[in-house]
């Protein structure tokens, strides 16, 4: 097995959406539209991976940054792959690449019910916020916020 690590990009988009709906633990919501994904990457360029055998796209990590603070994503392994250091791989590269540009703080959403990203991500040096709630909000359908 080969495995390499290269940067995303949009002609990525069909595996990788289908790497996540394959993928337990992520949902695919409307902001990972194609649309989505070519604003997010325009927005933070060099900063999301693949992980491919060849090719096929056997991994992903989205990952940006608000210029404060970085943010992990719809990080996947495929199945068959899993537990060989490829999401850790993944990680690294995130982070390697936002502290080059000085962001040393960073955040991530996982399910409570996802024990499996919770251990990998003990595992890695990540802390649970158990101070913190998640609030969100969208604009409803008649527009008004
Ligand atoms: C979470 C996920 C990305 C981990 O990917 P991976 O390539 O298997 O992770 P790694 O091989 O790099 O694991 C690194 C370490 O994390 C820990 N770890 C990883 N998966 C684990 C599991 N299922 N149970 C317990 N510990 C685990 C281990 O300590 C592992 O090191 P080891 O194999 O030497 O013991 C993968 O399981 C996955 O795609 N899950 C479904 C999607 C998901 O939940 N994504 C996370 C959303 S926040």
């Amino acid at each position: 097995m080969n495995i390499v690590i290269q940067e995303l990009t949009i002609e990525d988009y069909e595996a990788v959406r289908s790497l996540w709906h394959k993928s337990e633990g992520i949902e695919v919501a409307d902001t990972d539209s194609r649309e989505g994904l070519v604003r997010f990457l325009e927005r933070n360029p060099g900063l999301s991976f693949v992980a491919r055998d060849g090719k096929e796209i056997v991994g992903v990590v989205l990952c940006g940054q608000d210029g404060r603070r970085g943010y992990i994503d719809q990080l996947a392994v495929s199945r068959s792959y899993r537990r060989q250091g490829i999401g850790r791989s993944l990680v690294s590269r995130c982070v390697y690449n936002l502290m080059r540009i000085g962001i040393r703080k960073w955040h991530l959403f996982v399910f409570e019910d996802n024990q499996e990203a919770i251990a990998f991500w003990d595992n890695l040096g990540w802390a649970r916020r158990v101070e913190l709630i998640t609030m969100s909000r969208d604009v409803d359908n008649s527009g008004i916020i």
